[in-house]
């Protein structure tokens, strides 16, 4: 197997598309394993894994947890309420401790951006960006990269329009990072005021009105509204949001017919998008969290044990 050369996973920016490529075979690999009586191979004995969560997080922590205990890591659960940050322990101090206890990989999701890069460079141990602030939710991107290769059988040449809050959205950078890297033709929409001024430089094309967005498209990316991250009224009522961008099955007919939808989590339901698309034909939004296990897997594999060329069978 390749070597994955990197000691972090910081975001998409810093992965090639060959790296890419690589841990999305590596987790297509390592899937099976979680279909298996016996969820659980020896591939990471001895390692030891720290998921330091600073924010709130179902599908990912959960995702990490499961990865490395099924590749047989010992995991460490860390959050801000119940760390000594609460009595004002710096994330760098806090960092330097856990260090100190010589794992070999701390998973950090922070409300700051930057804050998986300040430890990567201060801490030994690798760093995974489990989601910082508005820049970055890697892992997220290469589960979302996965589910379409796997349900379209390719990357290159798919028209995926990505719909919400595009401003306020790691996940949207980090998709439209490995999207465009990957070849496909990414269209933005959603209000004005929620898409970034110049993000046509990062290779997509802006589309305001939700309907033509949708048209002809092999993937649309539904996005949350991110009100614990906007610092005024973006639009004015959900209703209203609700009614001019979320997604409900007469827009849909608009796309191609074997359109698949996808959403991150956690969904608004008949906000974003209505329950009737959510839990629909096209919805591959449980897809994706399953398939999150095995590209945590391939990324723990690929980062603390892969270069060893270990036997993950
Ligand atoms: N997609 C995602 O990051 O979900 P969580 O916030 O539940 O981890």
């Amino acid at each position: 197997m390749a070597k994955f050369g990197h000691k972090d996973l910081l975001g998409m920016g810093a992965l090639s598309v060959e790296e890419i490529t690589l841990i999305l075979d590596t987790a297509e690999s390592l899937k099976a394993i979680s279909a298996r009586d016996i969820k659980k191979v020896p591939t990471l004995r001895g390692k030891s894994v720290v998921n330091f969560f600073y924010e709130p997080s179902t599908r990912t922590r959960t995702s990490f947890e499961v990865a490395a205990k099924r590749l047989s890591a010992d995991t460490f659960s860390l959050s801000a309420s119940t760390s000594s940050m609460v009595k004002g322990e710096t994330l760098l101090d806090t960092a330097r401790n856990l260090q100190a206890m010589n794992p070999d990989l701390i998973v950090l999701r922070h409300s700051s951006s930057g804050a998986p890069h300040l430890l990567a460079k201060e801490v030994k141990a690798g760093i995974v960006n489990a989601g910082d602030g508005i820049n970055e939710h890697p892992t997220q991107a290469l589960l979302d990269l996965y589910t379409i290769r796997e349900k379209k059988g390719r990357l290159k040449g798919l028209k995926v329009a990505i719909i919400g809050d595009i401003s306020h959205s790691r996940v949207a950078r980090s998709d439209i990072i490995g999207l465009t890297k990957m070849g496909a033709e990414v269209t933005v929409s959603g209000p004005p005021t929620m898409i970034p001024v110049g993000i046509e430089t990062l290779g997509v094309r802006v589309v305001y009105d939700p309907a033509q967005a949708v048209r002809k498209k092999d993937v649309l990316i539904l996005l949350r509204i991110q009100l614990e991250r906007q610092s005024a009224v973006l639009f004015p009522s959900i209703r209203e949001y609700a009614s001019f961008f979320g997604l409900n099955k007469e827009i849909l007919r608009s796309a191609n017919e074997d359109v698949i939808v996808m959403h991150p989590g956690p969904l608004n339901r008949g906000v974003e998008i209505t329950s009737e698309v959510a839990d629909g034909p096209y919805s591959v939004i449980l897809d994706q969290v399953a398939n999150g296990v095995a590209v945590r897997m391939a990324v723990l594999y690929l980062l603390i044990g892969g270069a060893k060329g270990d036997n993950v069978d």
